[in-house]
């Protein structure tokens, strides 16, 4: 059966998503911290159909011994950064139908916090808002940003976003009746009393107790967004989220993520495809094979290895350049994010510390790079999905301004469409738009929670 694929744009809110690129009269430099690019981006992507707009977010930077390299700052990589979920009201009001899905770390931020700011996006926007949940990027700077004393490991991070999760579901979903909300003119009565239920937490990572303030809304829960693919990220994937994001390298690789994922989550008693997976993608396409391969080169031109160096640093907490390069990629150790050791370490067991970067400078954290003509991006999409199971592609920019996206529209999703491979995917709810029904499958674990713990 041909597979719809869903279809999303991968943004964050600063001046070049991933490496610099901000300088380049394509670029957004002179309009990322302004609303109307971003009402523009989300009201072209609503017309064309696409599913969710994904804003990847940090509190952090990169920095190298504790200090912000001068690269960050001057070559703006990753910073400055506006908090994309402040616009979300915004884009949502300017568009029909639209999904967004925000990054939102469960180190940093307080459960019953996250749970209404997503609570209270999911009521304005009509059931259209998803959470990426992760432990966080550049923990080292956010952790002295909000002057966090405890340092968790690796997986205890994890373990705290287990229980971070549980008591945002208890209140999300067990805090009120469906028909709590009475809003009966009549009689006086707002909500019923009787139908609104205490949370009560009382665990290790955190204490929480109260009637939540947000009457549940069209999804209830925002649907669960994960990111993270170490082996701790992926087991925490399995149990909890309802779209996994990865940054798919090869179809072989993608295809053992995709099963491992999904025989851990029959693992803990969910249906294999209750658990989508969606890989971010750089699309370069023009009219021709030749004129698609130029723009490409024009784009890597734009990107240089300190750079690369600098912002592998800041997600691993790893200098490159202060390491041998003849050093076993497989010998790197880090507690921050293990992601992308471990990729680099998949790939080739034999890997060589000097060869990451000359990779890392062109692909940054980014997934598959399909550069072509129309037809040949569309027949690469399709070899990706029917080769891997992914369910979904996240277009990221190239220079950073629309075009890319625009040239994606106009000359790649007219065929995904004829193929029956896009389109067709009209919904109310975010959530409708991944498993067909508003609320959490019967499945997940949230439904065997209660209130209490
Ligand atoms: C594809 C992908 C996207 C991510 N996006 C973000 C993000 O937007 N913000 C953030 O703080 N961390 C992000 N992370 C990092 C996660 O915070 C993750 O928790 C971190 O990589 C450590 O976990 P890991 O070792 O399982 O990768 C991302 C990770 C991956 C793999």
């Amino acid at each position: 059966m041909t597979k719809r694929i869903r279809l999303g744009v991968f943004e964050m809110m600063n001046p070049s998503n991933g490496m610099p690129t901000w300088t380049d009269p394509r670029g957004r430099g002179d309009d990322w911290d302004d609303l109307d690019h971003w009402v523009t981006l989300a009201r072209e992507l609503d017309a064309a159909g696409f599913d969710f707009l994904f804003f990847a977010d940090t509190y952090g930077y990169a920095t190298l011994d504790g200090r912000m390299p001068p690269e960050v700052a001057a070559h703006g990589i990753q910073f400055p950064a506006l908090d994309p979920m402040l616009a979300i009201a915004a884009l949502a009001r300017e568009t029909e139908s639209l999904g967004f899905v925000v990054t939102s770390p469960t180190t940093v931020e307080r459960p019953y916090a996250t749970a209404r700011r997503f609570a209270t996006l999911d009521r304005l926007t009509g059931g259209r808002i998803g959470w990426n949940i992760v432990t966080g990027s550049s923990q080292a700077t956010t952790d002295e940003l909000f002057g966090v004393t405890e340092q968790l490991t690796h997986d205890e991070r994890y373990d705290a976003a287990d229980a971070f999760l549980d008591t945002c579901l208890r209140y999300w979903e067990h805090s009120w009746d469906d028909d709590a909300e009475a809003r009966d003119r009549a009689s006086g009565v707002y909500a019923d009393p009787a139908k609104l239920r205490p949370v009560e937490v009382d665990g290790r990572f955190q204490r929480s107790r109260g009637i939540f303030a947000v009457p549940p809304t069209p999804q209830r829960t925002p649907v669960l967004f994960q990111a993270g693919t170490s082996d701790r990220g992926r087991a925490y994937a399995a149990r909890n989220a309802e779209a996994v994001f990865i940054q798919g390298q090869t179809i072989a690789s993608a295809a053992a993520h995709v099963q491992d994922i999904r025989e851990q989550a029959v693992k803990n008693g969910r249906a294999a495809d209750d658990v989508a997976v969606v890989t971010g993608m750089t699309v370069t396409v023009a009219p021709t094979s030749e004129e698609a391969r130029m723009l490409r080169a024009e784009y890597e031109a734009l990107l240089g290895l300190d750079d690369a160096a600098v912002m592998f640093a800041g997600i691993t907490g790893l200098d490159l350049t202060g390491l041998d390069p003849e050093m076993r990629v497989v010998d790197l150790k880090t507690d921050l994010g293990q992601t992308l050791v471990q990729r680099y370490a998949r790939q080739d067991p034999d890997m060589r510390v000097g060869q990451i970067l000359d990779q890392f400078r062109t692909k940054a954290i980014r997934g598959f790079q399909v550069t072509g003509s129309p037809v040949e991006v569309a027949d690469e999409i399709e070899r990706i999905v029917d080769g891997s199971g992914i369910d979904g592609i996240m277009l990221e920019p190239t220079f950073g301004g629309l075009d890319a996206y625009r040239a994606f529209i106009e000359l790649v999703l007219p065929i995904l469409v004829e193929r029956g491979r896009a389109g067709g995917g009209e919904a109310s709810t975010l959530r409708e738009r991944f498993s067909g029904a508003p609320r959490l499958a019967s499945t997940h674990r949230a439904h065997g929670l209660t209130a209490h713990s």
